[in-house]
């Protein structure tokens, strides 16, 4: 597998390094002008300290080099973090910098094309550009992990990014939410919770250290619900009562 990386002025330098670190395999780097800039200000290290954790590195704008052509394959191009300046022009058609050029030849190639877009809000020209692109064969993949698989630091998260665009491009199969439930055979329907859904429902509850009081609180909900309700409806409306509890409205402090 041969990866192109590419770098371009938007904040987020340290995914794209993470990134860098994560991918296995053979693996190029290419930093705009601003992405080069942006890792100075966000990281304060330079271009050429990078530079050793790829295989090689090449000229933004230089369109004479190897992968300006498409007769140098590569598998994948990742544009982490993309700046939205960068997908306006590829969506446009302009190819006058080697990353734009090397995204045009993963659109024509049919090869797998990454745009991990950082920049929020969005205007709209963005967002009918990004669905261009995605029409087009682009995988939209905007800089923004989540934060269910106890993620605990900036770094996990620039973890848990690197491995779902791993993932994406087909190098590394994601070890998703609660994968070990796949083929442990426990009858888990989406409809309404079984008795022993509910009873793991309510252990991971106990995991989280609720306090007494929210613990009575839950209890009181759940004890003292309408019995025509099923106990699945009761936990559920329980969590969502609890949640508002957790969080009281301005008005409600006094
Ligand atoms: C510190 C810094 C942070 C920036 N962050 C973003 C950003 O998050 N998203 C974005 O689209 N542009 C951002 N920009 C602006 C881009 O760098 C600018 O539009 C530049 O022309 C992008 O060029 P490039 O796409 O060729 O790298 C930032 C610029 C600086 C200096």
């Amino acid at each position: 597998m041969r990866t192109v990386i590419a770098i371009t002025g938007a904040s987020g330098s340290n995914f794209a390094i993470n990134f860098i670190e994560k991918c296995p395999s053979e693996k190029y780097l290419v930093a705009s002008k601003w992405g080069k800039r942006v890792i100075f200000e966000e990281l304060g290290i330079k271009f050429d300290e990078i530079k050793s954790m790829v295989d090689n590195t090449f000229s933004d704008w230089d369109l004479a080099s190897p992968f300006a052509s498409g007769s140098n394959h590569f598998d994948s191009l990742v544009i982490i973090p993309c700046s939205i300046s960068t997908l306006n022009k590829i969506a446009s058609g302009i190819s006058d910098t080697l990353i734009t050029r090397m995204a045009q030849i993963a659109l024509k190639e049919k090869r797998r094309l990454v745009i991990a877009l950082r920049e929020t809000p969005l205007d709209s020209i963005t967002l009918e550009n990004a669905l261009k692109l995605s029409t087009a064969g682009a995988i939209i993949a905007p800089v923004s992990p989540g934060f269910y698989m106890d993620e605990s630091s900036i770094s996990d998260l620039a973890d848990s990014f690197s491995n779902k665009i791993l993932t994406l491009i087909g190098i590394k199969r994601e070890n998703g939410w609660r994968a070990d439930h796949i083929s442990s055979n426990n009858g888990t329907d989406n409809g309404e919770m079984t008795s022993g859904e509910l009873a793991t429902y309510d252990s991971n509850i106990e995991e989280r250290n609720l306090s007494d009081l929210e613990k009575e609180v839950l209890d009181a909900l759940l004890l003292g619900g309408d019995q025509s309700q099923s106990e699945a409806e009761r936990l559920k409306t329980a969590l969502y009562k609890l949640k508002i509890l957790k969080s009281p409205k301005k008005d409600d402090k006094e």
